[in-house]
């Protein structure tokens, strides 16, 4: 692993821990969140990234909790985003995904684990219960971030802006094949979910923002070097005004890094 202090746009500095090795990679994210949640005198609030990216954070944290590393007793769990029309339990939704990889082993009591239903007849009702259940625990004190290969994170896609909160969104065409891998065919991939906006990630007091191979290199360079604009919903993260770090591996990070 190497650290560097990142030049972004906008004049900033970030740290930025570089990797070769995805076991490494897994293990310094899950230390900054054990770290996160043994070093606070009130409850932590996480927001959980799905997709393939963070799985070897997740490996390593339920590993740590077998060993009585991390408590999650304390940890208000909330979620990036949900499909919209997925049924209860279906393989592709993310707080199923969640429970699998994370949650289910890991101590994490039922009540306090948050997530936007995407079942519900009414999704800009339950956009607004979702961002209302943020608010009453005080706000995100660390959102993990993945990135798409359009620039999205979270589900903004190109177009949405730094101003918007959670919303039902329609999703690009680019991520519904992205994610055709996981479902066996693009027709089974659902054309809506709900996520939180861009401004509820600036809002977060940490953010990390995750990317692992070659694939990523040319959208991490733009979202953190390039305009801000909402043609890469990433970019806007050049603005906020918490902690941003980046953890990747060398792939992702070799235009960033000679
Ligand atoms: P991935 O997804 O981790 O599966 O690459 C990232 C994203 O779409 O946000």
């Amino acid at each position: 692993m190497t650290m560097h202090h990142l030049q972004i746009g906008n004049g900033q500095t970030i740290p930025a821990a570089i990797f070769d090795d995805p076991r490494e990679f897994g293990q310094f994210t899950a230390e900054r969140i054990r770290d996160l949640i043994a070093g606070a005198t009130r409850d932590v609030a996480i927001c959980f990234a799905t997709g393939a990216t963070p799985l070897p954070v997740y490996e390593r944290l339920v590993e740590m909790h077998a060993a009585g590393g991390v408590s999650f007793e304390r940890v208000n769990a909330f979620l990036l985003d949900e499909y919209i029309g997925l049924p209860e339990g279906h393989e592709q939704s993310f707080a199923t995904f969640m429970r699998r990889h994370l949650f289910d082993h890991v101590g994490l009591p039922a009540a306090r684990f948050h997530a936007p239903n995407g079942r519900g007849y009414n999704p800009v009702e339950e956009s607004r219960r979702y961002r209302e259940t943020i608010d009453a625990v005080g706000g995100l004190d660390l959102t993990l971030l993945g990135i798409g290969p359009n620039g999205h994170i979270a589900f903004n896609e190109p177009g949405s802006r730094a101003d918007e909160h959670v919303r039902l969104v329609a999703l690009a065409p680019k991520t519904r094949e992205a994610n055709a891998r996981f479902f066996g065919d693009l027709d089974q991939v659902p054309k809506h979910a709900i996520t939180i906006g861009i401004a509820d990630i600036l809002a977060s007091r940490r953010l990390i923002l995750m990317a692992t191979g070659a694939g990523k290199a040319e959208i991490l360079e733009r979202a953190l070097r390039g305009p801000i604009t909402p043609d890469v919903p990433a970019s806007f993260l050049q603005t906020h005004p918490g902690e941003l770090t980046l953890v990747a591996d060398r792939a992702a990070a070799a235009r960033l890094i000679a």
